[in-house]
């Protein structure tokens, strides 16, 4: 039997991957403008990310014997792009952190921890997927532009 703790961790990453599911969903739906051609469907594959690791844990959390909930948290959004990006990089900063704690808890008991490495793989990702897009595009475009000029 899993420890009350854990369980309870289990249900505030669900809270967050249905945030997730909401929040990138929103995010898809009201970019407009020319990056709407690249950001739509990356928001939108976010929101499906989100609700794959809700099914896992949810399914978790009842194996375990525990109640999933069926709530999230607020959601934040924005018309600003860059604004938007920073959202979703603090969003899997903050599962990052939640799936440690949870894997803390599970401490000794092999297979969840293996469960839960597998999904925190994925929030890492989206940490390091996120940063890259937030770096300045265009200083990174102005540097290539110069280096290729000097060496032609
Ligand atoms: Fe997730």
């Amino acid at each position: 039997m899993a420890s009350q703790e854990l369980i309870t961790q289990l249900n505030e990453i669900l809270k967050h991957e249905w945030t997730g599911v909401a929040q990138y969903s929103q995010a898809g739906f009201i970019i407009e403008g020319v990056w709407r051609e690249v950001y739509a469907d990356r928001f939108l594959g976010d929101a499906k990310e989100s609700f794959g690791h809700a099914q896992l844990v949810g399914d978790k959390i009842v194996a375990l014997g525990g109640v999933p909930v069926a709530t999230r948290n607020e959601i934040r959004q924005s018309r600003d792009l860059q604004e938007v990006l920073q959202f979703s990089l603090e969003f899997e900063a903050k599962a990052v952190e939640m799936y440690e704690k949870a894997l803390e808890l599970a401490e000794g008991n092999r297979p969840l921890v293996i469960f839960l490495e597998d999904i925190l793989k994925d929030e890492q990702e989206g940490v390091d997927e996120y940063t890259k897009l937030l770096r300045n595009s265009s200083a990174a475009g102005a540097a290539a532009t110069h280096s290729a000029k000097k060496s032609g």
